[in-house]
């Protein structure tokens, strides 16, 4: 029987619970289609920072590199280590590392599940690009705490980046409705964005099935709200892609609803699988957070793995569970509650 290694990192606030929700109902589904899931679990987290001064343990990513993928709850507790230190000392090495270039998040409305817009018929998928642009992390401070301080912060666009994200977001628009939208803000970023609009162009040479369209981040933004059915495939850099998907969320009907997938599509490191959403700590420990996000991210894993069919089953039981009302409404139902819906569903 083929049984698949999977990383498992709670990390904090919220994210113990929606791994351990999502898990089980995972387990639930390898086991129906025929395959095992066999999970370590590393406590890496805020907690595990205060007790060993780091995130991780140094041979933290080798230890992962050995897995078939990761699932990931959500990392960062702002009030005892600051989100500087936390992210950057565990999540984002993680997509870095393993070259996770494709953040893969789909927007869309769950059976049963009204989102804040009129418009209910949209089917968005974002490409962010997931390893460099603004989160490349060149920068430093100098005369700091001073009166002369100087913070400077260089946003990083390789054409090595910017290409693969570009043709990444081709492919998945081809595989669809055939429409892509580009985001940038070359209007006012005239080096980095307008370098971005250059490839989109020249690769759209070589994509003609595809209608392509370039927008800004502004009228994007405005976009998703007024007009949300009219876009396919939307892609764009790490930092616009990242504001995009938790607006992307709350047209969905809100953060619980949003998956992820951090996606290696050269397959020479593990893909990890998180839900859009963070720690949570406003309703961390309430038992009210919903595990759908979390649920969705593992259908992606999954899909990813070659399972299509207990993707496929997981989607259903999420779909099933929504329609009957239940994680609909954001605090109504409790974590356990639709957990247990979802494996009655299965
Ligand atoms: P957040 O996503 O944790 O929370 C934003 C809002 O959405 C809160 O009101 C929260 O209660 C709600 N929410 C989030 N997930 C929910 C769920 N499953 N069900 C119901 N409601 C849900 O964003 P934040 O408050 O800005 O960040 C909190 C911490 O998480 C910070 O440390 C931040 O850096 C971190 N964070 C981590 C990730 C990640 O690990 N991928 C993502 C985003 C934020
Ligand atoms: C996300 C999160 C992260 C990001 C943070 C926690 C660094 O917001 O996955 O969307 O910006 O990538
Ligand atoms: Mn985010």
């Amino acid at each position: 029987m083929t049984s698949y290694k999977i990383a498992l990192i709670p990390g904090d606030g919220i994210g113990g619970a929606m791994v351990s929700a999502a898990w089980s109902v995972l387990q639930k589904a390898a086991g129906a289609h025929g395959f095992g899931l066999e999970g370590t679990n590393f406590p890496w987290s805020c907690a595990f920072y205060k007790e060993t001064g780091a995130m991780m343990p140094a041979d933290g990513i080798e230890t992962l590199r050995g897995f078939d993928a990761i699932l990931l709850g959500a990392v960062g507790w702002p009030a005892e280590v600051p989100d500087s230190v936390s992210l950057h000392g565990l999540l984002l090495p993680i997509r870095k590392s393993f070259v996770q270039y494709a953040n893969i998040r789909p927007h869309r409305l769950l059976a049963g599940v009204e989102g804040p817009l009129k418009a209910t018929a949209f089917d968005i998928l974002c490409i962010r690009e997931n390893t460099e642009g603004e989160y490349s992390g060149a920068g430093g401070r100098i005369h700091q705490g001073t009166a002369d301080e100087v913070a400077v912060e260089t946003s990083i666009f390789t054409r090595k980046g910017v290409e693969r994200i570009l043709r990444f977001a081709f492919e998945q628009a081809r595989s669809r409705r055939g429409k892509l939208a580009s985001v940038t803000k070359s209007n006012a970023q005239k080096y980095s964005m307008v370098f971005w609009d250059d490839v989109t162009k020249k690769l759209s040479v070589e994509y003609p099935d595809v209608e392509v369209t370039s927008y800004h981040i502004d009228a994007m933004a405005a976009r998703m709200v007024m007009a949300p059915e009219t876009l396919d495939v939307v892609v764009a850099s790490n930092l616009f892609g990242d504001i995009l998907t938790d607006l992307g969320a709350a047209i969905q009907g809100g953060l619980g609803f949003a998956a992820s997938a951090n996606i290696n599509p050269e397959r020479n490191a593990p893909s990890m699988f998180e839900p859009v959403h963070g720690s949570a700590p406003d309703i961390a420990h309430l038992g009210i957070a919903n595990p759908i996000a979390t649920v969705w991210s593992g259908a992606m894993m999954f899909d990813h793995l070659g399972e299509k069919e207990a993707a496929a089953a997981v989607m259903k039981a999420i779909e099933t569970v929504t329609a009957s009302g239940v994680g609909t409404v954001p605090g109504k139902d409790r974590t356990d509650a639709i957990t247990a819906a979802l494996l009655a569903a299965l």
